[in-house]
């Protein structure tokens, strides 16, 4: 018999981005295992074909479209593809597309701070903007991707720390707008420590002096389907609760 969070999920039609690796990926297998339809959106299409065949050969419906989140018209293009493979239509929107660095504000690239920009920031309001148009009348969902960096700020993290707070502002910003139009969509982040995926290894790469991963982390730390079980929470709350944002802790770490 179906689990109540895979009723409540089937039939769904839901556009992950960031989909090719780590949290993303992890909430578009989990979101298909209970019985959603997923679109899975990223750059590398090799990567993206392993995630749709994961799930088709679990008997879920997926599939991937290619785009670059830093560019609006790409941005446009693959959300109404993707609602277009879905039938027309959306209902969930999951925004895990994003990237991190040690960008320092004292003397770092502007050529980091603007990638990071970009897609943290621009990326994911213009996904939102964007996936609105599909939503059916009585409302979607929308899930972002915030970080704990999205409430505090971490040593040599300050510029990706100001993305995530973005994030933040957006994702309660979206949700005053939406009710003040009388529209029901729920909109709600997770912000997550430290996460086990090739994020922390770009960003523990990217400082002038670094501290390898290993050096700075010597506690065990969450797994993206941490993130995607606590998703799957969010994503099937009965319809009158709306679970805005949870903080989600590797339990040792500290700050
Ligand atoms: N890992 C952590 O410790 C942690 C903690 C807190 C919050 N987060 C947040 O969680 C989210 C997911 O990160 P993750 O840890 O799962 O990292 P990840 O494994 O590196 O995944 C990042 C995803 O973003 C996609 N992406 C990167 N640049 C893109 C672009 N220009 N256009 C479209 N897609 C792009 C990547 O795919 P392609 O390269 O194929 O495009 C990849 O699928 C991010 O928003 C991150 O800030 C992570």
């Amino acid at each position: 018999m179906a689990s109540s969070s895979t009723s409540k999920l089937s039939g769904k039609r839901a556009f992950v981005t960031g989909a090719s690796s780590g949290i993303g990926r992890a909430i578009a297998v989990a979101l298909a295992e209970h019985g959603a339809d997923v679109v899975v959106c990223a750059r590398r299409q090799r990567r993206l074909a392993e995630v749709v065949s994961e799930i088709e050969s679990a008997g879920g419906s997926a599939c991937g479209i290619v785009a670059d989140f830093t560019d609006e018209a790409k941005i446009i293009d693959a959300i109404s593809a993707g609602a277009e493979a879905e039938g027309g239509g959306l209902d969930i929107l999951v925004n895990s597309a994003g990237l991190a660095r040690q960008a320092s504000l004292v003397d770092g690239e502007y050529s980091d701070w603007a990638d990071m920009m970009n897609l943290n920031v621009l990326g994911l309001a213009t996904a939102c903007r964007e996936a609105l148009k599909f939503f059916p009348d009585t409302g979607g969902q929308i899930l972002n991707l915030c970080s704990m960096s999205g409430h505090r700020v971490p040593g040599r993290g300050g510029f990706y720390s100001a993305t995530k707070f973005a994030v933040r502002a957006m994702t309660e910003g979206l949700r005053q707008e939406l009710r003040l139009a009388g529209n029901h969509t729920r909109v709600s982040c997770i912000s997550p420590g430290f996460v086990d995926t090739e994020l922390l290894d770009e960003y523990f790469a990217s400082a002038s002096s670094p501290l390898s991963r290993d050096e700075a982390i010597k506690f065990p730390i969450l797994k993206a389907e941490d993130i995607a079980a606590l998703a799957i929470h969010q994503l099937t709350a009965p319809e009158h609760v709306d679970i805005t944002d949870v903080l989600l802790r590797p339990t040792h770490q500290a700050v």
